[in-house]
């Protein structure tokens, strides 16, 4: 094993990287190299593809994207889990609004923790879905037992929402210490309240130093299963 800078940064053994070629370079010769210690790097070509997602999409940067020639695009609504968008629009109606202004196709994202979300979205027309907090309650997600079991157990009316970075973004948790005294900081007029630690909150279960940001359909999640079990389970919202 070499150790030097670059194998630090790139986090492989060998400090070399397989440079992208076309066609030529296959996901089999990319991952032989990385399974030799290398960087193995797929080329830009015929399978190349793009999904773009804007933190805080509208009408007008969707139809910006679409004209750049994005393949599919994301209509993040205020629904979603995570960093939410400080604009008010939730998913289903970002979606229709999207979906109506393009031609490309547009996934939902943002509370699609179902198939009956999934459902709704389509009907708005979404031909799939970004999701992201019914995979923290899935049984693969390394996200400590604690806070999955604290998603499950915190009621739909219990989540709090806070505003953080100068005013710029919102998180939406469970209702736990951190994430009360940023409220009470927001009430006093401090856009920029200190949210902890997100690593301590979902990785390590700790609510008392993190927070634990899930999104406004979190509640509807009933079960932890497996990646496979939701993903087909979402998907059928979308067959047609
Ligand atoms: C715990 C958590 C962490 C997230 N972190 C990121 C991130 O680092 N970068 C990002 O672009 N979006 C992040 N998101 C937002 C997701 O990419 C996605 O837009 C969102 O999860 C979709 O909504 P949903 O959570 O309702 O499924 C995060 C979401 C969650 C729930």
């Amino acid at each position: 094993m070499i150790t030097n800078r670059v194998c630090e940064i790139l986090g492989i053994e060998k400090p070399f990287v397989q440079a992208p070629m076309t066609w030529i370079t296959s996901p089999e010769l990319a991952a032989a190299v990385s399974n030799a210690g290398g960087l193995g790097i797929l080329g830009f070509n015929a399978g190349f593809k793009v999904i773009y997602r804007d933190m805080y999409p509208t009408v007008a940067s969707a139809k910006a994207a679409e004209a750049a020639g994005v393949d599919i695009l994301v209509a993040t609504g205020c629904d979603e889990g995570g960093g939410m968008p400080v604009e008010s629009t939730g998913t289903i109606i970002k979606t229709a609004l999207i979906a109506d202004a393009v031609n490309i196709p547009v996934l939902a994202a943002g509370g699609i923790v179902n198939e009956a979300m999934a459902k709704a979205s389509a009907c708005v027309g979404a031909e799939g879905a970004y999701v992201g907090t019914r995979f923290v309650l899935s049984k693969e997600c390394r996200a400590a037992q604690a806070t999955k079991d604290d998603i499950l157990n915190t009621g739909a009316d219990d989540l709090i929402v806070l505003t953080e970075a100068g005013g710029y973004l919102k998180w939406r948790c469970t209702p736990h210490k951190v994430a009360k005294a940023a409220v009470e900081e927001n009430l006093k007029g401090n856009l920029q309240p200190s949210t902890g630690s997100f690593y301590a909150g979902m990785l390590k279960g700790d609510m008392d130093t993190g927070i634990n940001t899930v999104s406004s359909a979190a509640n509807l999640i009933r079960s932890i299963d497996s990646c496979e079990e939701i993903v087909n389970e979402i998907a059928c919202g979308y067959s047609n």
